[in-house]
């Protein structure tokens, strides 16, 4: 962890992270989806860990988030949880897993807490999940809100599209933020939405609001880890910033691996046990 980060809370919990904004203190998020990946951002002092859905497109090569089941993410998410030691660690409901029925989203969320090891889960939707947030929150399952962009309804939609753009937008992405506030969501993610816009949400409500492509004005900041790093090449939104490019420290690495197998050069004496 950085020094700067000396003096911070051993644990973050979905309290800590009101408290940062109501200090004015930004919060780093990042997605994971492996046991080595989590361990290294949570010693580099990242506050949420998100296994998110998007483990359907970068993990599992899927085209969109929609196929992605429950057992998958669990999996994922009991690797991740094994890795993290700080960070508030929250799952991801993958799509169809909360939508048909409260009894039905409860079941699944309690799947993510009791078998995936996570501290909340996410869900997409506005006006529409409030009911529901406040149930869960009021059975013991911290949740946190995704409004603007919501990948899962990308076919609603007709592909993925900037949120806020008019007067309608603008009232339902309020109205939802202020109304999740009030059902007990601890967080809210803001995808893809128009920066004016977000910092109003950031500016009405009291929970942390976290942006991806939604300007600086939100509390807080997350990006997919493998955009992030440079790993998945498939494509690379406007709002990515790459910190490296591992895709091409890989393939530089397994192409010289490649060829000192074939010139017989791998293995030397020194990777081989004496007889
Ligand atoms: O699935 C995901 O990774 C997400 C984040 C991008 C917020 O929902």
């Amino acid at each position: 962890m950085p020094d700067s980060y000396s003096n911070e809370p051993k644990k973050i919990n979905v309290k800590t992270l009101r408290k940062f904004k109501k200090e004015g203190r930004k919060i780093a998020v990042l997605t994971a989806y492996d046991f080595p990946t989590a361990k290294l951002l949570d010693n580099a002092g990242v506050d949420c860990l998100l296994v998110g859905d998007s483990a359907a497109t970068v993990v599992y090569g899927y085209p969109n988030t929609l196929p992605i089941t429950m057992d998958q993410m669990i999996l994922l998410c009991q690797a991740v949880s094994r890795g993290v030691k700080r960070a508030l660690l929250i799952g991801d409901m993958p799509f169809l897993s909360y939508q048909p029925s409260e009894e039905i989203a409860i079941i699944n969320a309690g799947r993510f807490l009791k078998e995936g090891g996570v501290e909340a889960v996410k869900l997409e939707g506005g006006l529409e999940m409030v009911g529901l947030i406040r149930k869960m929150v009021d059975f013991g399952i911290p949740v946190m809100g995704h409004i603007g962009l919501t990948p899962q309804s990308v076919n609603k939609f007709g592909g993925y599209k900037i949120m806020g753009k008019t007067d309608r937008q603008r009232e339902y992405l309020l109205k939802s933020a202020e109304a999740m506030e009030g059902a007990g969501a601890f967080a809210i993610v803001l995808e893809s939405v128009v920066p004016e816009v977000a910092r109003k949400i950031s500016e009405s409500i009291k929970i942390p609001t976290i942006g991806i492509g939604a300007g600086t004005d939100c509390d807080g900041q997350v990006l997919v880890v493998s955009d992030m790093i440079g790993l998945f090449e498939e494509f690379r939104p406007k709002f990515v910033r790459q910190y490296a490019q591992l895709a091409k420290i890989i393939r530089d690495a397994a192409g010289r691996y490649c060829d000192d197998v074939r010139s017989g050069k791998f293995p030397g004496p020194e990777e081989s046990y004496e007889g």
